[in-house]
């Protein structure tokens, strides 16, 4: 296996002071803020991947005729580095990331970046920005790595330059509510994914495509849009930016199968071990619009939350669409929600012991 070569450094000749730090660190928000430097990393058809460098954030001067801007040539991840109580930082799952990106990667027909490089770009980015990893409760710094088609051509090929860059943002809660319960329109005259397509793939496009259905949800009152399946427009898939999961009074907890729509995202598949550590039971399975609502009025289903990186785990309070309108529970975060959220957030922290290795020091 190769070792990611060394990344150079150009640094940040104006770099936040100390105080202009703290100020930005205060009060976060989701995603607003950028620390002073980035890595990047330019790839080639002919010579693969080089350039290894970190230089200071900034604008990223491109031809007006790269593949991205036409064409979304455009894939991304989402992680976050956890300051613990002693100082260190921490990422979570960060491979499962670089290995996302990947298959991202391949269904966009951008070329792979190695494990290796994903990794020793975040290292690099840290050395120098590490302080801009905040310490009040509930917040990291979001990682975001992308990569994105920079071919000067306008015919529609797999690019021939492609860039790859990690930005990071010091972060707060992704909801401005903090945890308290999200409502959630239900979809049912647009999809943001079908058979064969790129459901399953973290590209920009599908998030762009998620905006229209999100504001006619926003204009009613809902924060989210939940997603039903292009085929049958019956079965659930995710909010667009998080997956989603029901619990059953039971103590079953339900969440839509992996089917190439969805995203196969890190928290689920966290979420899924966490449950089976209560001896609760997780059924991965379809589960259609039709059994979460009824489950819901009759009381089957107790609870039901969306997860993701930048949502963590966020209870959903209130279910509708054009023929109806239900409260999950009684509207307040379920006990099984709380717990999960409090164990997955302990092992993030390390406020608890890190039983599944999930944890990486920086
Ligand atoms: C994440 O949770 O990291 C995402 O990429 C979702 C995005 C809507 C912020």
């Amino acid at each position: 296996s190769s070792t990611a070569e060394a990344f150079r450094v150009v640094k940040n000749p104006n770099p936040a002071t100390d105080a202009e730090r703290a100020e930005k660190l205060k009060d976060l928000a989701f995603g607003l803020q950028f620390t002073d430097h980035m890595a990047h990393m330019t790839w080639t058809a002919d010579g693969g991947w080089g350039d290894r460098r970190v230089e200071p954030y900034g604008p990223i001067p491109m031809d007006p005729a790269a593949s991205v801007l036409h064409y979304a040539q455009e894939v991304f991840e989402g992680l976050k580095a956890y300051r613990w109580a002693d100082g260190s930082i921490h990422l979570f799952r960060p491979v499962a990331n670089a290995e996302r990106l990947q298959r991202s990667s391949w269904r966009m027909a951008l070329p792979e970046l190695p494990v290796e490089d994903f990794m020793a770009s975040i290292d690099a980015l840290l050395e120098l920005d590490h302080a801009w990893v905040p310490d009040a409760p509930e917040t990291s710094l979001y990682l975001r790595p992308f990569l994105i088609g920079t071919d000067v051509f306008l015919g529609l090929r797999a690019p021939k330059r492609v860039d790859y860059l990690l930005i990071a943002s010091p972060s707060g809660p992704y909801f401005p509510g903090g945890i308290k319960p999200v409502s959630i329109w239900v979809e049912r005259d647009y999809h943001r994914a079908g058979p064969g397509g790129t459901g399953a793939a973290k590209c920009g496009g599908n998030y762009a495509a998620s905006l229209r259905p999100q504001m006619a949800a926003y204009e009613r009152g809902f924060d989210q849009v939940l997603y039903l399946d292009a085929a049958t427009n019956a079965v659930l898939e995710e909010l667009g930016g998080m997956n989603v999961f029901a619990v059953r009074k039971d103590g079953t907890v339900l969440t839509p199968i992996i089917n190439g729509n969805i995203l196969e995202g890190v928290t689920r598949k966290s979420v899924i071990q966490l449950v089976e550590e209560r001896d609760l039971k997780v059924v991965e399975r379809d589960i259609t619009l039709a059994e979460l609502r009824e489950g819901i009025e009759d009381g089957e289903i107790t609870e039901v939350f969306a997860c993701g990186t930048a949502a963590i785990i966020t209870p959903v309070g209130r279910i509708a669409s054009a023929d109806f309108d239900v409260t999950v529970g009684d509207g307040e975060p379920g006990d099984v929600t709380s717990a999960i959220r409090q164990r997955l957030t302990d092992i993030q922290y390390g406020r608890a012991e890190d039983t599944y290795g999930w944890m990486t020091r920086v």
